[in-house]
């Protein structure tokens, strides 16, 4: 936890990311983590991992927008996503041993490629209208494409109101849902309260830096609080995602669903597009539904950071590069 806040807070600083951004030697590192700069070397990686069977989340780098044009600029590039997704990702094999999961009658197919979106993307730290207006247009597309639209969870000062938006458009539009942090002590209260709704939602342990009056700072506790919201979900959520690359937790995540008789068809894996290809491959190869977040974009720093900052192994990585640099 330690090295975690001071990896971030290090990362924080301009001169150290101008040193990143510019250090030749990093390349390989930063291309292990994020799908490119464009939306369309996304796409090719998409369709890659669609046509191995993996399902994808395409998420465009950015956060914390400052201008209504930044906002809107952000919601047409979600809308091209989107576009580009259904016309490319629709279809692909089904992985042996696996249909997909219909939901109730009525229901849409899970979608094989959706997005993930962030709301201070769209606008949100200029108020929650500038916000919702492009939420609520991106849903509304991702309504008639018969696909997802995910919003990522953010900073914890944003937790409430990311909740509230959801619950919004979610109400008008079903094809959405979020994600809750186990790190949070709300957490609990804030998965019962999206489970009643039937919104679907992503579970991680949270990457954020945040203060002990708001997170857990015990990364054992965090793991504990992870698996057991996990079960609860599993359990009793609309398709859930677990989104973790600990392989503890998802071997003992494992032995609960077989346990309980879960169908694997209910939920799905998620991991980080370049973490844990052997985890997410064995997965795969056993019938799970693992869906492979793919971020890309321009502004890939600070989701960069947060990605070094979880393993001090790629940390070690940096400084000897940026020595050599
Ligand atoms: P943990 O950090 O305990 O790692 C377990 C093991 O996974 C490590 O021992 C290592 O082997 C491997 N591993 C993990 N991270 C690695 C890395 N960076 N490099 C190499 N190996 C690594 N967070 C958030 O706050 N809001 C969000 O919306 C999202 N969205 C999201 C989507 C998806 C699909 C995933 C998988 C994760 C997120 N996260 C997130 C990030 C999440 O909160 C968390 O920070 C990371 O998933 C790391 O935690 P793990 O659960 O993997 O466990």
């Amino acid at each position: 936890m330690l090295v975690r806040s001071l990896t971030l807070k290090i990362a924080s600083w301009r001169f150290t990311e101008w040193l990143v951004r510019k250090t030749f030697l990093l390349r390989p590192l930063v291309r292990r983590f994020i799908a490119g700069e464009s939306l369309e070397s996304a796409i090719e990686i998409a369709q890659r991992l669609t046509s191995e069977g993996y399902w994808v989340t395409l998420d465009y780098l950015g956060e914390n927008v400052r201008s209504r044009e930044e906002a809107e600029a952000a919601a047409i590039t979600f809308q091209a996503m989107l576009r580009r997704l259904s016309a490319s990702c629709a279809s692909g094999p089904t992985p042996v041993d696996r249909a997909c999961y219909l939901g109730a009658e009525g229901e849409s197919p899970v979608e094989r490629g959706n997005i993930s979106i962030k709301l201070t993307q769209c606008g949100l730290d200029l108020g929650d209208d500038v916000a919702l207006e492009h939420y609520r247009s991106v849903t509304r597309l991702a309504a008639e494409l018969k696909t997802f639209v995910r919003v990522d969870m953010e900073h914890s000062a944003y937790t409430e109101r990311t909740l509230q938006l959801v619950e919004k458009v979610f109400a008008e539009f079903p094809c959405t849902g979020t994600v809750l942090q186990s790190y949070l002590h709300r957490t609990g209260e804030d998965l019962d309260r999206c489970v009643r709704q039937g919104i679907r939602l992503r579970l991680v342990k949270g990457a954020y830096l945040e203060p002990a009056s708001v997170a857990i700072t015990d990364k054992a506790e965090v793991d504990r609080a992870f698996e057991e919201q996990s079960k609860k979900l599993l359990l009793e959520g609309k398709y859930p995602a677990i989104a973790t690359h600990d392989a503890k937790v998802i071997e003992s995540l494992l032995k609960f669903i077989a346990e309980k008789g879960i169908d694997k068809r209910v939920f799905e894996f998620q991991m980080l597009y370049g973490i844990r290809r052997d985890l997410q491959a064995k997965l795969l190869s056993e019938g799970y539904n693992v869906r492979v977040y793919v971020p890309f974009g321009e502004s890939w720093y600070p989701y960069f950071t947060r990605r070094l900052a979880e393993r001090p192994a790629n940390l070690l990585f940096i400084v000897k590069a940026l020595f050599k640099g």
